[in-house]
């Protein structure tokens, strides 16, 4: 009886006996490159307040472009939220909810542009999928239909990191974190703006702005200044397993998307922290 207990708790296992805090330990273990789960799948994020907020102007060519895109690839399309998200982060700021409460509440907009974005290219074969869906079931989804709409926001939730009142976890983070995860083909971040540029460009004395074609996550974290997507996007750049880069394209432009899921250089090349090989 003694024998047979001791024998179950010798599980043979590299990790089995040390602390999973000592990276020396851990790296021969846990330090290769993962699988690439879903290799030729494309994400694209599309912008709430840059595309969404837009309206029919906006949206309706860019359907029209995805639409002819879908023969060629099969896309995970995630939306962020826009405007209604910042009404709502000033009024629960208002109210003094902490930041675990306004994430859920901005990603509900990033929901509500999804299902609109999922219902125009309906006759396509195109859903909305939830979150859930997108973790297990993303593989099925895809060989059955060319492409689905998610919430790009990540589900942090109530566990969103406190640092700052605002969610900083917001739809590029969560776009880029599902793109790595899935090992996926590209990650194509749509904007209204041709790229990143050295200042916003539509700020003040952001006619001297100037856009950069290609830069890396370090550099841009280097300065404070705004840009078109969350910062926290850049920290988990930095230890990307899987996407070498992302590009930011203009949206608005009719054309741009296209060209830059078949790999040309239309927008701001972002370099992330990932390896070759
Ligand atoms: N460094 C920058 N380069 C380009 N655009 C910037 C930069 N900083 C701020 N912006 C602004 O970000 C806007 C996009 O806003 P953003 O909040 O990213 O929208 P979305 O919700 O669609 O992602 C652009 O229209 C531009 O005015
Ligand atoms: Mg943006």
């Amino acid at each position: 009886m003694t024998n047979q207990a001791e024998s179950i708790k010798h599980v043979a296992s590299p990790l089995a006996r040390q602390t999973l805090l000592d990276s020396e330990l851990t790296r021969p273990v846990a330090g290769g490159r993962p699988i690439r789960l879903l290799p030729w799948v494309q994400v694209v994020k599309i912008g709430g307040r840059s595309i969404m907020d837009r309206g029919a102007d906006a949206i309706l060519p860019l359907v029209e472009e995805i639409r002819k895109l879908l023969p060629e690839h099969r896309l995970l399309i995630l939306t962020g939220a826009g405007v209604r998200a910042r009404h709502l982060y000033s009024v629960g700021l208002d109210l003094g909810l902490p930041v675990g409460s306004l994430a859920p509440l901005a990603a509900s907009e990033a929901g509500q542009n999804g299902h609109m974005l999922a219902a125009l290219l309906a006759p396509e074969g195109v859903s909305y999928i939830e979150h859930p869906t997108i973790a297990n079931q993303l593989a099925i989804h895809l060989t059955a239909t060319r492409a689905v709409v998610g919430s790009a926001f990540p589900p942090y939730h109530h566990h969103e990191f406190p640092g700052s009142r605002i969610p900083p976890h917001r739809a590029d983070t969560g776009a880029f974190l599902l793109a790595d995860a899935y090992g996926a083909a590209g990650l194509t971040i749509v904007e209204d703006v041709d790229g990143v540029y050295t200042a916003d460009p539509k700020g003040k004395g952001g006619d001297k702005a100037k856009l950069l074609h290609e830069t890396s996550y370090a550099d841009l974290a280097k300065s404070a200044g705004p840009l078109p997507f969350d910062r926290a996007m850049l920290e988990v750049m930095a230890t990307a397993r899987h996407i070498q880069h992302v590009q930011v394209v203009n949206g608005l432009v009719p054309g741009r998307l296209t060209a830059a899921l078949r790999g040309e250089h239309v927008g701001t090349i972002v370099r992330t922290g990932a390896m070759r090989n």
